[in-house]
């Protein structure tokens, strides 16, 4: 399904409104309906624990969206966060100019310079997309949203364009009162602000979004004492190399554990925080002949990254990054040490030495984008006996609802009988109630928000204390003993 196509499909079945929707919409800005919000949060659910509960060396916190502007001078981002565009000389849309050259001329533009760019669009005569007319020159634009601050706009600032800097800010807090020992990670899930030049595919890129992200702090000396790295030796990858993009483009199937002997990712540290960012979206359902592991090309690197690797999805509009793991060394510990004046250094008491710790892997991933990636995968259209079905086969730990109860009919005590099955495992679970339609209407409602499992209460169920249970991607319909029904939505759920 084309992108546009599915953004209204989501919002004819309450998944995600455009904002401002009564005014025309505001492009890069998106509302979650009811169903959305259960999903993202659900999704935010599953990092938080997958970064930061399930392990001991991992805190969280949740900073502000509004900082000290000196902040963002030290994290280069006043200098460096800028796009290029071009603007039309008659119509005076303003466009990205490496998304341009990417559409027109089919070559990927990433990180040209804006000399580059404007040579590329003169040389081969790129017009307009909109008008056809001319385009002026490339120039700079920073991405930050700056917003005055106190009644007379005292001063100004940023919104924050990522999470990350927020972390960084409070590595001293975090070290002092948690106390944490090296190798550890600060986690924090929050809004982050781009004035994108031209924000679209629906979810893809926004200009109000949440990203979920860790900094991972280690002893710059052992980068490559990672004990853990068993944990994902054996995940298998699509891996695209640097070398590789330089020649035939070829991706490999391979081990996360070959990945590393080969020294393809320098790090050890390095290679396992990508090696479990890969993982999660494997065992949350994602089709892995849709998702690569792609290394940036020096030209692409951030201004404050040695090395990154980007877990890459096949969209409907060609392969894009979903998240970047970058190791972003010391860059800015020594920036905000350089621009606070206070220490930002561990003690190991063990060697007694003295250091700046290195972010050997920042794992950093947009909420909206990974939300856009769960349910275009888990998107079907199937026949079934020559009726079309659209089904959503979410990951059950993703879905808004984890079952849905039905009386078969409005009368003969139906009701009564579900609404209590209802009442009783919502205690549990986020379930959704229905009477309204056929059943077959109600299955296909289910379907299409991915609901795993539909239950059924008829007229045996006053005799055998059973209901149905229907699967929702298998289509099977099993009995189940209603004293047995939370233990058997468990198992489907954890499997
Ligand atoms: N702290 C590192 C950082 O922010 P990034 O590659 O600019 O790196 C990380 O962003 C992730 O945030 C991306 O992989 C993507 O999932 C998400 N993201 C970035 N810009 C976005 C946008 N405009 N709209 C939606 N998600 C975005």
């Amino acid at each position: 399904m084309k992108i546009d196509d599915f953004a209204s499909y989501c919002k004819r079945r309450g998944i995600i409104f455009p904002s401002s929707d009564i005014y025309g919409g505001i492009s890069g800005f998106y509302d979650y309906g009811p169903i959305g919000v259960e999903i993202k949060n659900n999704i935010k659910q599953l990092w938080w624990k997958s970064m930061v509960t399930d392990h001991d060396n991992v805190a969280g916190i949740d900073g502000s969206i509004i900082t000290h502007p000196k902040v963002w001078d030290a994290s280069g981002h006043v200098d460096n966060f800028v796009d290029l565009f071009v603007e039309c000389k008659k119509c005076h849309s303003k466009i990205r100019a490496d998304h341009l050259v990417e559409d027109v001329l089919k070559k990927p533009a990433d990180g040209l310079s804006a000399k580059q760019l404007n040579d590329l669009i003169k040389k081969n005569g790129v017009k307009c997309q909109s008008c056809k007319s001319e385009l002026g020159e490339v120039s700079e634009f920073n991405l930050m949203f700056r917003t005055p601050v106190g009644p007379e706009g005292d001063y100004s600032s940023f919104l924050r364009p990522e999470t990350a800097q927020v972390i960084f800010t409070n590595f001293n807090n975090v070290l002092d009162t948690c106390r944490m020992k090296i190798p550890f990670g600060i986690a924090q899930i929050g809004k982050a602000f781009r004035n994108e030049i031209s924000p679209r595919n629906f979810l893809f890129r926004l200009r109000e979004f949440e990203q979920m992200e860790m900094e991972f702090f280690v002893d710059p000396e052992k980068k490559a004492d990672c004990p853990d790295f068993e944990l994902v030796a054996d995940v298998e990858a699509n891996v695209l190399t640097a070398k590789e993009q330089e020649k035939k483009h070829k991706t490999a199937i391979m081990k996360m554990g070959d990945v590393l002997k080969k020294k393809l990712i320098k790090s050890k540290w390095h290679a396992y925080w990508i090696g479990r960012r890969y993982k999660w979206f494997l065992d949350l359902g994602i089709n892995p002949d849709k998702l690569r592991l792609r290394e940036h090309v020096d030209t692409e690197l951030s201004h404050y990254s040695s090395a990154t690797w980007d877990i890459e999805y096949n969209y409907d509009f060609g392969w894009k990054e979903l998240e970047g793991i970058a190791d972003r060394t010391d860059f800015d510990l020594k920036q905000h040490e350089k621009h606070s004046g206070t220490k930002m250094q561990y003690f190991d008491e063990e060697t007694q030495r003295r250091f700046v710790p290195h972010v050997a892997a920042e794992p950093s991933v947009g909420v909206d984008r990974a939300f856009l990636t769960f349910i275009a995968d888990a998107y079907h259209e199937e026949e079934i006996k020559g009726k079309k079905r659209v089904v959503l086969k979410l990951h059950p730990k993703l879905a808004a609802y984890k079952v849905a109860v039905f009386p078969l009919v409005k009368k003969d005590g139906l009701p009564e009988k579900a609404l209590d099955i209802y009442n009783d495992l919502r205690t549990c679970f986020t379930a959704f109630y229905d009477q309204a339609g056929s059943i077959g209407r109600r299955y296909r409602r289910m379907d299409e928000i991915g609901t795993p499992l539909c239950i059924t209460v008829d007229y045996d169920t006053k005799d055998d204390d059973s209901v149905t249970i229907r699967d929702r991607d298998s289509l099977e319909q099993k009995r189940v003993k209603i004293s047995e029904l939370k233990n058997y939505i468990w198992g489907k759920i954890c499997s």
